[in-house]
């Protein structure tokens, strides 16, 4: 299997990623073999029929038969291999497996976050099994964003207001990256996410603590997990430096100036209206820039993140 990559391309990690690669190869050495020949021949003729000064030679004959033959049928050869070859692909690419397994994927400024059907979901990381088709449901909240798997040579753009549909299978495990492709507005560049392939073990373990906090773990300790997977330290540090939001670090309990006017102490309700309407209440010096959490963190999920910063105001 290709691991190593080439200069055209990282390495491979999905099912029809050989595929079209070997399209794209057979393109691509046609055509500098082709552009080869055709310049190699306008040289020749070029030099072997240049205007001589009194040569006194005349080419009578204009028309061959066989020449026109041959320059005709192989061009066309070649347009019909490049087609079936790629129809074929991209029939494979777009034909999902019936037996896929399905994740929801919502697209919105600026990051990505995704829906399993066990009630389990993640921000900025897509996990899924090795060696099982995964068929991605997706959609925008806001503007026009692009999903790109480069190892995976897969991608699709993710629409407001209707489905794209798309599927790839793992081949291996470990972690790929993960793109936006299409310009969606200021973050565009830091929409970057990762896909984690995981054994078929290790992913139905992740399933089932994905969906909840795991057994004996602390509401801080979950919360802690939360800060990371829903990607909070994207935005808030947690050691005091500063970032797009406010450092989490003593946060619980402290005087903040708002950008209307006034003052207010953080404190669970501030907390909970922050992640659910982040644009209600904006700390003086920051832009309204946060997305809402609606829909994404349950109230479980809320109580650990506000526990989570709790414990940090603590230290
Ligand atoms: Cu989303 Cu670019």
């Amino acid at each position: 299997m290709d691991t190593t990559g080439t200069l055209f391309f990282p390495p491979g990690g999905s099912t029809y990623a050989g595929d079209v690669d070997s399209l794209f190869y057979f393109i691509y050495y046609a055509s500098a073999i082709m552009f080869a020949l055709v310049i190699g021949a306008t040289i020749f003729f070029i030099i072997r029929y240049r205007r001589r000064q009194q040569t006194g030679k005349t080419y009578g004959k204009d028309h061959n038969f066989a020449l026109e033959v041959t320059w005709t049928v192989i061009p066309t050869i070649l347009i019909l291999i490049v087609f079936v070859w790629g129809f074929r692909s991209y029939m494979r690419m777009n034909v999902v497996p019936r037996d896929a397994m399905e994740v929801k994927v919502t697209g919105q400024k600026w990051f990505w976050s995704f829906a399993y059907g066990s009630g389990a979901s993640s921000v900025n990381e897509l996990v899924v099994p090795v060696g099982q088709p995964v068929k991605l449901l997706m959609s925008s909240r806001d503007v026009i964003h692009s999903f790109f798997i480069p190892n995976f040579r897969m991608k699709m753009d993710v629409l407001p207001n209707r489905y794209t549909i798309t599927w790839f299978e793992a081949t291996r495990t470990g972690e790929f990256d993960l793109f936006c492709t299409e310009y969606c507005g200021q973050g565009h560049s830091e929409m970057i996410g990762r896909v984690k392939v995981l054994g078929e073990r290790e992913f139905s373990e992740w399933l089932d603590a994905g969906s909840g906090p795991g057994q004996g773990e602390s509401l801080v300790d979950y919360g802690r997990r939360l800060y990371t997977s829903r990607a909070c330290n994207t935005c808030h540090s947690i050691d005091g430096s500063a970032n797009v939001g406010p450092t989490f670090k003593g946060i619980f309990g402290r005087q903040e100036a708002m950008v209307a006017g006034g003052f207010i102490t953080v404190d669970e309700n501030y907390i909970r209206e922050s992640i659910l309407q982040p644009q209600a209440k904006v700390v003086a010096g920051y832009q309204p820039v946060m997305p809402t959490y609606q829909g994404i963190l349950k109230d479980r999920d809320i109580d650990a993140l506000i526990a989570f910063m709790k414990s940090l105001s603590n230290e």
